[in-house]
């Protein structure tokens, strides 16, 4: 009962990584445990991507990508270097990005009751700071530094602790305009990956947007927020796997309520196409002269980046009659972060290097002591079996996978994060990321 293999979308430069014949044994004998793999012109291609959704819509549009979503340095650069902004909630990620290149009034500063000195610190950059209550309002103001505000509106309906109700909104723009702090618009950020949705909140705070220039305020941002989808696999594969999916096909019978929509055509740019086309939005941007912002973190990732992990060791199993191995990598589950979602992370890994051999199930364990610091309960086909020495590619994780959640737990070595550029002669070449 071994689960349909769910093989990722790879894009040119991780094939050339995964054949060439020594790339991968070189750096993991380099670094001696599992690391990762970023390939920062993919993101520069994807900032490049969204771009030109905004100018075949005629719209006037800015990226920050959010932070979260990778602490890699080069990721900060290749926003940096292809003009995108970056979406920070922190000091930690706010010091990163500027020390990256990327400018004050390039900052977007979002996150609920930030520090006082979150606050002083983006005024002082001259960053676009998003306010989550009248309150923070009031000590954006207290600062007596000139900043510019997006009042983020909690989704109608929603019980979300993020955003401020009609009343609190209401509260701000009855603010007299010309104190330090200027209404420059308006944000909001939704769950889910619904283009319509955010389309349809855009359009409903587009009138919020009228109504604050009619009161004086220099209204002219609104910000849709993040959440645009990731396409990690195939329609087919994906298919069967909802179909299919039950215990059967877990290492001990594991079982998972929810998994993230693997497969969803029309993400990223292509999502912001379907956002800005939907009753007529972007017609009402350009008619406004309305600034579109979108802060993709995930999507602004897309296969941009892997997670390698050292096979450790090998055990023999059984389930439902079929044997499959269990294997112990290099590392944990923390440097692959949906398990402490409650969930899986359902992207084949890529059993390195290639080799003829006999198809093979395995599921995947770390090396930690913890009975659920499992990578793959899931039994994924493999294409011959796996020994100790040879390498598990984790396909398309720079987003959120790989160090959102990571920690020194067993004082193992948090993996090192590697960069690949190309080099003369069609290689590639690697360096660590340095921040
Ligand atoms: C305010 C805000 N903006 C942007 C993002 C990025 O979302 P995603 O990675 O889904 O694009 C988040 C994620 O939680 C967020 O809270």
């Amino acid at each position: 009962m071994t689960a349909p293999a769910l093989p990722a979308h790879i894009e040119p430069w991780e094939q050339q990584l995964l054949a060439d014949p020594n790339l991968l044994g070189d750096i993991a004998f380099a670094l001696g445990g599992p690391f990762h793999v970023l390939y920062p012109d993919r993101v520069r291609d994807v900032v490049a991507g969204f771009r030109a959704a905004f100018e075949a819509a005629g719209v006037d549009g800015a990226i920050y990508f959010g932070k979260k979503a990778n602490k890699a340095a080069c990721v900060a650069r290749a926003c940096a270097e292809s003009g995108a902004g970056v979406d920070v909630s922190s000091i930690g990620e706010l010091n990163s990005a500027l020390a990256q290149g990327i400018r004050g009034p390039e900052l977007l500063i979002t996150g609920p009751a930030k520090s006082r000195d979150l606050l002083w610190l983006a005024a002082r950059h001259g960053a676009l700071i998003t306010v989550d209550s009248p309150a923070e309002w009031d000590r954006l103001a207290e600062l007596g530094i000139a900043a510019q505000a997006l009042s983020r509106v909690r989704p109608p309906g929603s019980d979300s602790r993020f955003g401020m109700t009609d009343d609190e909104l209401d509260r701000i723009l009855a603010f007299p305009p010309g104190g330090p702090v200027r209404l420059a618009g308006f944000s909001f950020h939704l769950g889910g990956y619904d283009p319509i949705a955010r389309a349809e909140l855009a359009l409903a705070t587009l009138e919020r947007i009228r109504l604050a220039r009619v009161l004086g305020h220099p209204a002219t941002v609104l910000s849709i927020g993040g959440g645009f989808g990731v396409d990690y696999v195939p329609a087919g594969p994906w298919r069967d796997f909802v179909a299919g999916v039950g215990p059967h096909w877990f290492h001990a019978g594991k079982n998972f309520e929810s998994y993230y929509p693997y497969h969803q055509p029309g993400s990223g740019a292509d999502m912001l196409t379907t956002i800005l086309g939907h009753q007529d939005l972007a017609r009402q941007l350009r008619a406004d002269g309305v600034r579109l912002v979108v802060e993709p973190g995930r999507a602004l990732l897309d296969r941009a980046g892997s997670t390698v992990f050292p096979v450790q060791g090998v055990k023999s199993r059984t389930a439902h009659g079929s044997p499959y191995q269990l294997l112990t990598v290099g590392g944990s589950s923390l440097s692959l972060s949906e398990q402490w979602f409650d969930s899986e992370y359902l992207p084949d890994p890529v059993l390195w290097p290639v080799r003829p051999g006999t198809p093979t199930a395995m599921a995947v364990g770390g090396s930690t002591c913890l009975e659920t610091d499992m990578l793959s309960w899931r039994r994924i086909p493999a294409p011959r079996a796996a020994a100790v020495g040879d390498l598990l590619i984790y396909p398309n994780t720079a987003g959120y996978q790989m160090d959102s959640n990571e920690s020194a737990f067993h004082e193992l070595p948090i993996p090192q994060k590697v960069v690949l550029h190309d080099a003369p002669g069609g290689r590639l070449r690697w360096r660590l990321d340095t921040p």
